[in-house]
């Protein structure tokens, strides 16, 4: 189990925090149905229009080095929205077999096109398929997405599904400022700490994969009064 971040290519993104402190509630509420208004609905919603941009081809490039990937090896990720990432490791690698599951059947059914058929509709927390079936399983900002119980579930189901290779990646503070930061932004994590909490966890579900924290930052611009 090592810490490594593999999202370190990914872009940084601009957040108006003050935007999302009205209606945080019924946000959060239409947010955690993980439908059309989380993804392309507004920014106070969730994502404000998920839509491919090609940001997440150098991660790919980062996770197929990472894991050593190959055409014939299967990757499954896990919370894997409209499937970019899914696409962009089968463009990268060529050959490689990539799946993806997400619980949000929105997401699966405006997938991009080229990976019709590779996505499921499915849980984190029971994944439908065998023991040891793929080379490295990820999953990026999703597993955060449970209470405590559920986590070590969905994480337990990583390790089960891929014991020799894991990515995981969910939000984390390391001071009060951003935990600040992450709870007025942040509209569907049940479960959050700081990076020895998350080590904690990971330890007692067992998980020996490579995993890296998401720290929310925002831009200076958004935080004048
Ligand atoms: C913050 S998004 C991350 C999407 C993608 N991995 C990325 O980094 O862009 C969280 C994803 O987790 C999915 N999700 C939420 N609950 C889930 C569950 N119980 N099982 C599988 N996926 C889930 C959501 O539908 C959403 O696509």
């Amino acid at each position: 189990m090592a810490e490594i971040n593999l999202l370190a290519r990914y872009p940084k993104s601009k957040r108006n925090v003050k935007a999302r402190l009205g209606n945080k509630e019924e946000n959060r509420a239409l947010a955690m149905k993980f439908g059309k208004e989380y993804f392309d609905g507004t920014r106070e919603q969730g994502y404000g229009g998920f839509r491919y941009d090609g940001r997440w081809v150098p991660i790919a490039e980062d996770i197929v080095r990472h894991f050593d990937l190959k055409a014939g090896d299967r990757v499954l990720d896990i919370g894997c929205a409209k499937g970019f990432l899914v696409k962009d490791l089968m463009r990268v690698c060529p050959g490689v077999e990539v799946f993806g599951i997400d619980i949000s059947e929105y997401a699966v059914m405006n997938c991009e096109p080229e990976v019709v058929g590779r996505l499921h509709v499915g849980d984190a927390r029971h994944l439908p398929f065998p023991d040891g079936s793929f080379k490295a399983a990820l999953s990026i900002n999703t597993i955060h997405n449970f209470d405590r119980a559920g986590c070590i579930t969905a994480i337990k189901e990583m390790q089960r599904i891929a014991r020799n290779g894991g990515y995981l990646q969910v939000d984390a503070y390391r001071n009060p400022a951003e935990e600040q930061i992450f709870l007025d932004w942040v509209l569907t994590a049940q479960t959050h700490g700081t990076p020895q909490f998350w080590a904690d966890l990971l330890n007692e579900a067992g998980y020996r994969g490579d995993y890296f924290w998401t720290i929310l930052e925002i831009d200076p611009e958004w935080t004048q009064t």
